[in-house]
């Protein structure tokens, strides 16, 4: 049987309930969301513990730790539920290959999670301990957690790469005949191309703490020189970052496999002239555009990254016979509604009343009070929200009423 069909086969029976193709659109979108808060989180832990170390050089650099570690625990938790979205829509369409690679590599897929946790509480205890005159045996947690990120992120690279070969699936399952259940390596990593997605966090910290220079510019408690600080060093590394970034990614085009026409792919070297292109921008350290211009070009050269790893799967899998357009369909429309309206409902609406409120209140120096279009659309919320409870409960109701008596 040749592999081609062997991945058809796995496909699940049941089919997809909408045309493959807005998975696949869902899918890359929602991983800008998550890697962009991976790369928040790597840069801010990455940074916070470089300030940790620095703090006999001035009172920026101990504010800067303590600011970062913040800012680093809040985005562990959001890329991680940020995750779940590319995570649900890779396994609707790219079932067979995502399973596959999981299940070759189970004890890392399983120990992905326990060192997620083991990391995550290893930066709380940094976070609890780091306060001005920490000891500096403190900075150990943080090394520990961030090296414990940059394995799991290992571990998703792995678990990516191996879904894009599924012609050597059966060297890593039966090596030389003999068949081994272990799951105990990670077969294929392409060093390129991790440390390319990787690395973009340095410049990722730089274009936020960019941002943050003008989001807090209004507040008389920061002070323009701590301002004039945060701005200068985010311009630096998002000059060094994006420059030093060209390498690795050449690297990874240089990787990529002859003959499949992705080298000459236009995509692939947009990214490159992208990434240059911001390393020029960044030049200098004083903000020559709108503060947050620099952070929205960050976030299309993610935008542009994601589609590209869709153009890569799509080159390796299709010639070996998987197309996700060939899925079959079972068009489900009460559900299909139910997602999009749940997304433009609750993400919109209510996601949209939260960061609103954030954003403002954070801006505010004090009491924040809500004025009336946000006292409006907190009411919209909790309006949708209770909409869409009773809908989500009635719907299940009728559908187990529905299968349990007809
Ligand atoms: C510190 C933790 C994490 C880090 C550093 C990390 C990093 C990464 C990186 C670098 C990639 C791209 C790999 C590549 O294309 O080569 C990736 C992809 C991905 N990550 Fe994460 N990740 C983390 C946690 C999570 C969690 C908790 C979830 C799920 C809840 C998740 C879900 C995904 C998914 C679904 C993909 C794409 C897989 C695909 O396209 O087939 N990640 N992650």
């Amino acid at each position: 049987m040749d592999i081609g069909t062997v991945m058809n086969t796995l496909r699940d029976p049941a089919g997809v309930p909408a045309q493959p193709v807005v998975f696949q659109i869902l899918m890359v979108l929602t991983w800008v969301l998550h890697i962009a808060f991976v790369h928040l989180a790597l840069g801010a832990a990455g940074l916070a513990i470089f300030a940790f170390h620095r703090r006999r050089h001035g009172p920026h650099w101990e504010r800067l730790s303590l600011a970062l570690t913040k800012v680093a625990k809040v985005a562990v938790s959001l890329l991680i539920v940020l995750g779940v979205g590319p995570l649900l829509f890779t396994q609707v369409i790219y079932d067979p290959q995502w399973y596959t690679s999981n299940v070759l590599s189970g004890r890392w897929a399983i120990a992905f999670i326990f060192t997620l946790i083991v990391a995550y509480c290893c930066w709380f205890a940094f976070y609890h301990a780091n306060r001005a005159g920490a000891r500096r045996y403190i900075g150990v947690y943080a090394w520990i957690a961030l090296a414990l990120f940059c394995l799991d992120g290992l571990i998703m690279h792995a678990l990516s790469y191996q879904a894009l070969l599924p012609q050597r699936w059966m060297d890593w399952y039966a090596p030389g005949g003999v068949v081994d259940t272990r799951g105990a390596a990670l077969h294929a990593i392409q060093w390129p191309r991790y440390v390319f997605i990787m690395g973009l966090s340095v410049p990722g910290i730089g274009l936020f703490l960019i941002a943050y220079t003008h989001y807090f510019a209004v507040r008389a408690d920061y002070e323009a020189k701590w301002l004039d600080f945060v701005r200068t060093l985010g311009r630096r590394l998002a000059r060094w970052g994006f420059a030093l970034s060209i390498v690795p990614m050449l690297a990874w085009q240089a990787a990529l496999p002859a003959g499949s026409g992705l080298l000459t792919d236009p995509l692939g070297w947009l990214i490159v002239a992208t990434l240059a292109a911001m390393a020029l921008w960044m030049r200098g350290d004083k903000d020559t555009t709108h503060g947050y211009l620099p952070l929205a070009g960050g976030v299309a050269l993610l935008g542009a990254l994601a589609i590209w790893r869709e153009v890569i799967r799509v080159h390796y899998l299709r010639p070996l016979g998987y197309d996700v357009q060939t899925y079959k369909v079972h068009v489900d429309w009460p559900s299909t509604v139910l997602f999009f309206a749940t997304l433009a409902g609750i993400g919109g609406l209510v996601g949209g009343f939260y960061l609103l409120l954030l954003y403002r209140s954070g801006r505010t120096q004090g009491i924040y009070t809500a004025d009336r279009s946000v006292s409006r659309m907190g009411t919209g919320a909790v309006a949708v929200l209770g909409v869409w409870i009773a809908v989500f409960l009635a719907y299940g109701i009728a559908i187990s009423v529905r299968d349990t008596f007809y």
